[in-house]
């Protein structure tokens, strides 16, 4: 019996695919970055048929890596960078304008006029998502409206959206699936969060004709089998989920109350809700977390953080700081403490729980004294304080106080941020054995559908802990430092013109 499950995890800067078996442990794994298009201030681009070739090569390169072959494999899980949307010819296949990222702030304008009629939560109701260029459905609208002949073709059912789960499974599937998950819908600004299906209301606002959408999944099913490429051909497609949803999925954070903070590109603290749609008061948004096959859909709770990691890949290739991002903590080690100085990264402006779009980078609290270690902590405690931030809206929005923190990620092996994050929000911070917990959730999703895992007691039982940080600042230094950090905050907003 085909006892493995691949994940693809398509992320903001990389494509990765990992072969996980039946204990969830890593089998072998490949990794290919993709070029980051910036083409103006603001704009972020990715190049669709880049993500599909890396993609394709990284399945390759695990299953030669792993000497398994399609027959030994019981499904694929696909995870992916939410919200980024790609529009491509169903025809030729072929996209008609790179991916317009999830960072990306072009359509600012249009998010303007539509909540200068009635606030930036007015669709909240319907998607649990307040009006920001970050989800798909400006992205949408800006290339239909953009692109030469893209509306004509589009109204003629020749074009069709995508975030990049149904991308690279229409890929995979030789163009057979035109799907996504409810958790990849419930990004898009787009799909009611009750009836789970797209709003017709949402799709005239937004004037995107319903048959450009991809089919919505549930996010543990088999919805399909590869084609593509030539190894993988056979492989059922069993599992889809967005990826800060599979990383709560591969921390185990199943039952309500349960949550985790994913340090990526971005962080994205969830916090789950069970088969409760709750509406936050306090800046979070409304989300799915996962269905599993027929089951009722379960929701988060979501606290999205636009620039973490991606501010030390900027120290790397904007500031030339340091060479890799992994030198940072050494750097940022070679000092006490951030100097006085304090950084916020509002490149995109600011996400949760602020939503405020007007806000730019700010470095404030210089003085002759900061040098280039100061600024390189103060980078990494942003991250610390953004963190600090959502846990504050969680907080408020369910009235009970987070005990410990669940981590993962990339960033999470940084031990000097883990332990500043436990002293800033002065809870113990937990980090598990296995920090790749985005492939890991994928890959249970996938397993769930194909009988390699009979249930949640299951997976749950692979979870282990690698180390905790406890809190060891004082109070009266915890709170100095929240409070100064709001007051740099406070600097960054209303920059915009
Ligand atoms: O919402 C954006 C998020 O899905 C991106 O995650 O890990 O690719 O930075 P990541």
């Amino acid at each position: 019996m085909a006892e493995h499950v691949i994940a693809i995890d398509q992320g903001t800067t990389s494509t990765r695919a990992i072969v996980f078996d039946a204990r969830g442990s890593i089998v072998t794994s490949a990794q290919r970055e993709h070029e980051q298009i910036f083409p103006k201030a603001g704009w972020v681009e990715h190049d669709p048929e880049e993500i599909w070739t890396n993609t394709a090569w990284v399945l390759d390169s695990v299953l030669e890596q792993s000497g398994l072959t399609a027959g030994d494999i019981a499904g694929i899980g696909v995870t992916n960078q939410r919200e980024t949307a790609i529009v491509w010819d169903r025809r030729t296949g072929r996209p008609v304008a790179n991916a317009i990222v999830w960072q990306d702030t072009r359509t600012q304008q249009r998010i303007d006029r539509l909540s200068a009629d009635g606030g930036v939560d007015r669709f909240a109701d319907t998607t649990g998502l307040p009006l920001a260029t970050y989800f798909s459905a400006s992205k949408i609208a800006w290339i239909l409206d953009n692109i030469d002949g893209a509306r004509a073709a589009a109204e003629a059912g020749d074009l069709l959206f995508g975030t990049p789960d149904s991308w690279v499974i229409w890929k995979l599937t030789g163009g057979r699936e035109h799907i996504t998950d409810v958790t990849n819908a419930s990004r898009t600004l787009l799909m009611d969060l009750e009836t789970l299906d797209w709003s017709e209301e949402m799709l005239r606002v937004w004037d995107i004709p319903r048959g450009m959408l991809p089919g919505i999944r549930s996010s543990s099913a088999v919805v399909g089998e590869a084609s593509e490429p030539a190894a993988a051909a056979g492989i059922p497609i069993a599992g889809i989920l967005g990826d800060q949803q599979a990383a709560t999925f591969g921390q185990a954070a199943f039952e309500p109350g349960e949550s985790k903070n994913t340090y990526g590109t971005g962080n994205f603290l969830l916090v789950g809700t069970g088969t409760q749609i709750v509406r936050s008061g306090n800046g979070l948004i409304t989300t799915v977390a996962y269905r599993i096959g027929d089951e009722p859909a379960r929701y988060a709770l979501e606290g999205s953080i636009a620039v973490t990691g991606s501010l030390v890949q900027w120290l790397r290739d904007n500031l030339g700081l340091i060479r890799s991002s992994d030198e940072v903590e050494e750097l940022a080690g070679g000092v006490e403490d951030a100097g006085g100085a304090y950084f916020v990264p509002a490149f995109s402006g600011l996400f949760a729980p602020h939503w405020r779009p007007d806000a730019r980078g700010a470095i404030v609290g210089l003085t002759r004294y900061v040098n280039r270690h100061h600024i390189a902590r103060a980078a990494l405690e942003s991250t610390a304080f953004q963190s600090w931030d959502v846990i504050e809206a969680v907080e408020a929005d369910t009235g009970h106080r987070l005990e410990e923190i669940r981590v993962d990620g990339g960033m999470t092996k940084n031990d000097l941020l883990m332990q500043f994050q436990a002293d800033i929000l002065g809870i113990p911070v937990v980090r598990p054995k296995v920090v790749e917990t985005t492939a890991l959730g994928a890959a249970y999703a996938a397993g769930l559908a194909t009988a390699v895992w009979a249930d949640h007691d299951e997976l749950r039982a692979h979870w282990r802990e690698d180390r905790r940080f406890e809190p060891a600042m004082g109070d009266d230094e915890r709170d100095r430092r929240r409070r100064l950090w709001r007051k740099a905050v406070s600097k960054s907003l209303d920059w915009v013109d």
